[in-house]
């Protein structure tokens, strides 16, 4: 805080209006405070100083007699509208005298006037010199206050900005990682083709990757309509899901001596994207094969869940079992596979495949558990999914995710 009033003068921000409109009484005041270094504005009436309040103003000086009830009801507008870090000073000159009727009636008057300082005239120039270093210091301070509340303002603001960047990185990786797959699929479909000496073997194939390239085509018009149109959900049949993402896998799964038992109960198909449950079951494949590079066995459990009677009908639906017998998740990592960018395979993984994989099974309103062991006697991890029959179509945009940690 300064001691002085030299910051004062070099700063319009503390600009004093002295509306006196009697004899030369504006005049000899702006000299005494011009005389202290403190800037000043003699006007001729309240209401061209409540002109002049439109700018950067630190206080106003009026003689009492310059305020009739409609000028109080002028100032008491501005005084009003202020922003709410400032409280105006308003230093009156009163009429001198004893406490009367009128006086009294006067005090009622300017009580809208806010933070009003009274200097009952005849005023002692140090006196009136003094009262206006403490009003600019007041002032001041409310002037800090503003400063602050700008500089919280922008930094929410570069907060949101930052945010809503960190969501469109998200969506940009979590894009990619999508396309990827399918282009993987691809190359390990032209691999199967070069290396087929079976024609029908290689029919199917092409026929496989034509199904990949069409979901590629599928993501981007996604990304594009993102926010626009939702792809129609259509009758899955899971476990002609599962059987297109493990042919697909067929050759990596093989060379990395890995067996795949299939258990498939009659299951009821569900309502839901193709490609992005499909999605979902290669996430997880892919990951059990990646948890088992020294070999094993991977299980897929396939069943079909009835609703109890009187229960909701979107207890209904489809259980998947996906067990790998792999290294199994260290138990301070489950708590955190489904958060986005969280892998612990360095640079090979991108740790979006199970918060992409939770998010397609929330759009589906179903949910997802997982138990895992790291005990080298019986390591393994099992997921396991639950699709609900039928769901409301918004529940395919939006829906509230099942994630739960069991065992
Ligand atoms: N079947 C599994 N066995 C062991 N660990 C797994 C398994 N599935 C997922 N994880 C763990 O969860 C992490 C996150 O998986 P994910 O989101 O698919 O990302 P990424 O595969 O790119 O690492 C993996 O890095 C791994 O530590
Ligand atoms: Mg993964």
């Amino acid at each position: 805080m300064q001691g002085g009033t030299e910051h004062f003068i070099s700063n319009p921000e503390y600009r004093i209006l002295v509306v006196a409109p009697s004899g030369r009484d504006a005049d000899l005041i702006c000299r005494l405070l011009e005389d202290v270094n403190l800037h000043c504005a003699a006007c001729t009436s309240v209401e061209s100083a409540c002109a002049q309040m439109s700018a950067p103003t630190g206080a106003v000086i009026v003689a009492e007699e310059a305020l009739s009830p409609e000028r109080v009801v002028r100032l008491a507008e501005i005084i009003d509208h202020q922003p709410s870090w400032s409280d105006f000073p308003l230093i009156l000159l009163t009429i001198p005298g004893v406490v009367s009727a009128s006086s009294v009636q006067r005090s009622l008057l300017r009580r809208p006037l806010g933070n009003v300082l009274l200097l009952e005239r005849p005023i002692r120039p140090e006196t009136l010199v003094s009262t206006l270093q403490n009003a600019l210091r007041a002032r001041q301070r409310q002037y800090q206050l503003r400063d602050q509340m700008l500089q919280q303002q922008q930094a929410e603001q570069a907060l949101r900005q930052s945010e809503k960047l960190a969501v469109a990185g998200r969506l940009a990786a979590s894009i990619t990682h999508e396309i990827n797959n399918p282009l993987e699929a691809v190359t390990n479909l032209l691999y199967l083709i070069e290396t087929s000496q079976d024609l029908n073997s290689v029919k199917e194939y092409a026929r496989l990757a034509s199904d990949e390239l069409k979901r590629v085509a599928e993501i981007t018009a996604h990304t594009l309509n993102f926010h626009r149109q939702p792809i129609n959900p259509v009758m899955v049949d899971i476990p002609d899901v599962i059987d297109s993402v493990l042919t697909l896998y067929r050759q990596r799964l093989k060379s990395a001596g890995i067996s795949v038992e299939r258990e498939y109960d009659r299951a009821p198909r569900v309502l839901g994207m193709s490609g992005e449950l499909r999605q979902l079951f290669a996430n997880l494949i892919g990951n059990a094969a990646d948890a088992m590079r020294m070999g094993g066995v991977l299980k897929i459990r396939v069943k079909g869940v009835s609703a109890r009677t009187g229960a909701n009908p979107r207890e209904a639906g489809v259980r998947v079992l996906v067990a790998d017998s792999g290294s199994g998740i260290a138990p301070q990592h489950k708590k955190r596979i489904f958060e986005p960018f969280f892998s612990t395979k360095g640079n090979t993984g991108t740790g979006l495949g199970l918060w992409v994989s939770a998010s397609i099974v929330e759009k589906h309103s179903g949910s997802v558990q997982v138990r895992s062991c790291t005990n080298p006697q019986n390591p393994g991890t099992v997921f396991s999914v639950f699709l609900p029959a039928e769901q409301s179509q918004p529940h395919l945009v939006q829906g509230a995710v099942a994630k739960e940690q069991i065992a």
